[in-house]
């Protein structure tokens, strides 16, 4: 057993709190809030061990991408494949482009930019992909994280973390 002799300072919101003990509940041995934190903890840094590497996903609104290069290569992307794509979502292209029909489906364009990155900045690149990219208007988007097996850098066979930097 690991000897607890170092005191930590904490101070959570009310939804934090809540959140832990809604989560501790569910524990089969019901442990203190203190032991859950540290459960969690543990938990997190195991799940980063094991999911290094993340493929982002997103689809957005082509005039938002100027913008949305620059933030990202601001926070350390190194690569982004873009391709033209067309789509839509729960409105059916309705409200974005309107062609006469009521039920008919319109595939709006969008760009769908596919992000490689380390767990080190994924969680900045996610809420940058959404601050930088909403415009608040239906058909802003949307993001995809998947987990990432292999990264291989063909040139020089790199791999992983090294292949995507
Ligand atoms: N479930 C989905 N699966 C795959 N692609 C999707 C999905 N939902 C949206 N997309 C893609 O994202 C683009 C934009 O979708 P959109 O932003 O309209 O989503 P939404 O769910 O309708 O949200 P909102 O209500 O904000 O419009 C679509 O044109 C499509 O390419
Ligand atoms: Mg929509």
């Amino acid at each position: 057993m690991e000897k607890l002799d170092q005191r930590i300072q904490l101070v959570a919101s009310s939804e934090f709190s809540k959140t832990v003990d809604e989560w501790r509940r569910g524990q089969s041995d019901l442990p203190s809030r203190s032991e859950a934190i540290r459960r969690l903890v543990d938990l997190g840094l195991r799940y980063e061990r094991e999911h290094p590497m993340h493929m982002i996903t997103a689809v957005i609104r082509p005039h938002k991408y100027d913008d949305l290069r620059e933030a990202l290569l601001q926070l350390g992307v190194e690569g982004i494949t873009v391709t033209q794509v067309k789509g839509f979502g729960r409105q059916r292209g309705q409200t974005e482009f309107y062609r006469g029909a009521e039920y008919t489906t319109t595939e709006v364009p969008k760009l769908r930019l596919e992000i490689a990155v380390s767990s080190a900045i994924m969680n900045q690149v996610i809420d940058t992909i959404q601050s930088v990219a909403s415009t608040g208007k239906v058909g802003d988007g949307k993001l995809f994280v998947h987990t990432l097996d292999q990264v291989v850098r063909i040139r020089t066979g790199e791999k992983d973390e090294l292949a995507i930097g």
